[in-house]
Parts: C-alpha cells; sequence; structure tokens
C-alpha cells in the first residue's frame, strides 16, 4: 500500500476539476486566474502538481490490469442508484473556501445544464450519474487512481497530457513493449480494445455498459481523456466509430467543466425527476 501522502495529495477532488478549468477556459472566456476561483493559492497548485506526479509515475500497465481484476468484480456494496449517489456525497473535502459544492451538487448543475438546453434524456441521466464512480475514494483508492486526466497505457505517453515530464518516473516509459507510438496496439485499433489509465471514468463504464446508448457511454468512458477530446493525440489508435462517438464526449465536456455555479440546486425538489430518469433506464440496484 502506498504511504499516506500519496493517498491524498489533493486537498479536495475539485482541485482538479479546477485546474482542468484553468488548462481549457470557456471559449470566449480570458483564461481566468486562480484567484477568480479561489481566494488561495499556493497549496491547491502545489498539490495538483503532487497529484499528477503521483498518477503519472504509478498508472502503469499492470496497474490498470490490476485495479480491473478487482473493481470488475463489483463485489465491494450493492444499494439502489440514488442511495449510491448520496453515498458517493460522504466524499467531503473541507477546503473550499467559497464554492462549497458537493459531489451531488456538481452532478445536478452538469445534469440540469444539459437539461435546460432540451437534450434527450438518457443525456441528462448522464450528467447526473458520470462521476459516480469517484466512491473508488471510499473504498480506500488513492486519489491518482481514480481522478486526474485519462490516457491510454501500453504505448508511448503524449506530451500534450498535463505535466508529461512527470512519466519519467513511469517504469513503462522504459519498457519497450509499451514506449513506441502504437505499443501494444495497432493502427486505429479502436479505443475498446486499448487500456486507459484507471481511474473513475472506466469504471462507471463498465457498471453501465449495458443500460445506455452508446453515446452516453462514450461521454462516461472518455469524459477525462483530455488529450484526444482537446489535444486530438490518439487519433492513431481511434477507429472511425470512435471518431464519430467522440463528438459525443465534445458535446458533454463543457456541461461538466462550465456548469459550475455557486447557486446550489435543491436536491429534493430535482429528486422525483432524477429517481423517474434512474427507473427508465437503470436497474434498481448498482452493484459497485
Ligand atoms: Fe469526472
Ligand atoms: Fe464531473
Amino acid at each position: 500500500m502506498k504511504n499516506k501522502d500519496e493517498m491524498s495529495p489533493l486537498s479536495s477532488l475539485e482541485d482538479w476539476d479546477d485546474d482542468v478549468l484553468r488548462r481549457y477556459p470557456e471559449a470566449g472566456q480570458p483564461a481566468k486566474t486562480k484567484e477568480e476561483f479561489r481566494n488561495y493559492d499556493s497549496p491547491e497548485i502545489d498539490g495538483v502538481r503532487e497529484f499528477y506526479r503521483l498518477n503519472h509515475k504509478y498508472q502503469t500497465y499492470d496497474n490498470v490490469l490490476a485495479k480491473k481484476e478487482n473493481f470488475l468484480q463489483f463485489d465491494k456494496k450493492e444499494m439502489p442508484w440514488w442511495a449510491a449517489m448520496e453515498y458517493l456525497n460522504t466524499l467531503i473535502d473541507d477546503s473550499d473556501p467559497d464554492l462549497q459544492l458537493d459531489q451531488l451538487q456538481h452532478l445536478l448543475q452538469t445534469a440540469e445544464a444539459i437539461r435546460a438546453d432540451g437534450h434527450p434524456d438518457w443525456f441528462v441521466l448522464t450528467g447526473f450519474i458520470h462521476d459516480l464512480g469517484k466512491v473508488l475514494c471510499l473504498f480506500g483508492e488513492p486519489q491518482w487512481n481514480v481522478v486526474g486526466d485519462t490516457f491510454p497505457v501500453g504505448c508511448k505517453f503524449s506530451d500534450k497530457i498535463v505535466y508529461p515530464e512527470f512519466f519519467a518516473d513511469n517504469p513503462d516509459s522504459y519498457d519497450e513493449r509499451f514506449n513506441t507510438k502504437y505499443g501494444v496496439y495497432s493502427h486505429q485499433c479502436g479505443l475498446d480494445n486499448v487500456n486507459m489509465s484507471w481511474g473513475h471514468d472506466e469504471y462507471l463504464y463498465q457498471i453501465t455498459k449495458d443500460y445506455l446508448p452508446e453515446p452516453a457511454l462514450y461521454m462516461i468512458r472518455y469524459h477525462s481523456f483530455y488529450s484526444q477530446h482537446r489535444e486530438h493525440e490518439y487519433d492513431h489508435i481511434l477507429s472511425a466509430h470512435d471518431q464519430e462517438m467522440f463528438k459525443w464526449v465534445d458535446k458533454f465536456n463543457p456541461y461538466d467543466l462550465y456548469s459550475k455555479s455557486p447557486k446550489p440546486p435543491v436536491v429534493s425538489e430535482l429528486k422525483p425527476y432524477y429517481e423517474d430518469l434512474i427507473a427508465k433506464y437503470l436497474p434498481l440496484t448498482v452493484k459497485l
């Protein structure tokens, strides 16, 4: 097991989201300074940097296979979906001086923004559940195995991934099976054949894959894959079908990044609508 300092370099999981927002500000908006997001400074940035140092060092091909072996048993917990959303919400960070948003509020704001734009109900539901996989933190996983930009393992790491220099600490960078452009993959082999770094995206995809329309599954599985959906660094392993489906990932991303508002949604008012949506598409309980 990793030592305690390596479990939680981020004082809040949201620090990662805020960092993504700094890197990819809303179109037409000037890049915001960190003071505009938060009224505290460098500890947060240092935490994000340390978080990526650990993420890039430990997200190896073998780590991904081991995490899949463990978590794709779905033998940790079983509960109704709404209860699982509340369980996720027990993941409380204590360092949000101004934007006191918990996990459920981020999910409701994302979903409500999608709903307000008149998208199909499965798209709204996707917004509502897309981060449920962060319950991995409640199962004792370190932050670097739950959040952060995701990227393929088993081939060369793109230098467009945030903090690429930290991949120098990843043993896969020196493994000749993995450190070429294609690594263990082949030209346009399709992402379904590619192992992504482990985290909340892949985990929730595996939980929902039998229940939601394919575009929803792409949004869930690849929403943190910024080096592809923003930088197009892995076109050589995406299939033509992946490229088509990534239009949905692109559609989803702004709701995830830019729907944050300090006005908290009223959970009790929204609960009946989301309970109905869950009942329409998902089984009674979720196996985590
Ligand atoms: Fe996410
Ligand atoms: Fe999110």
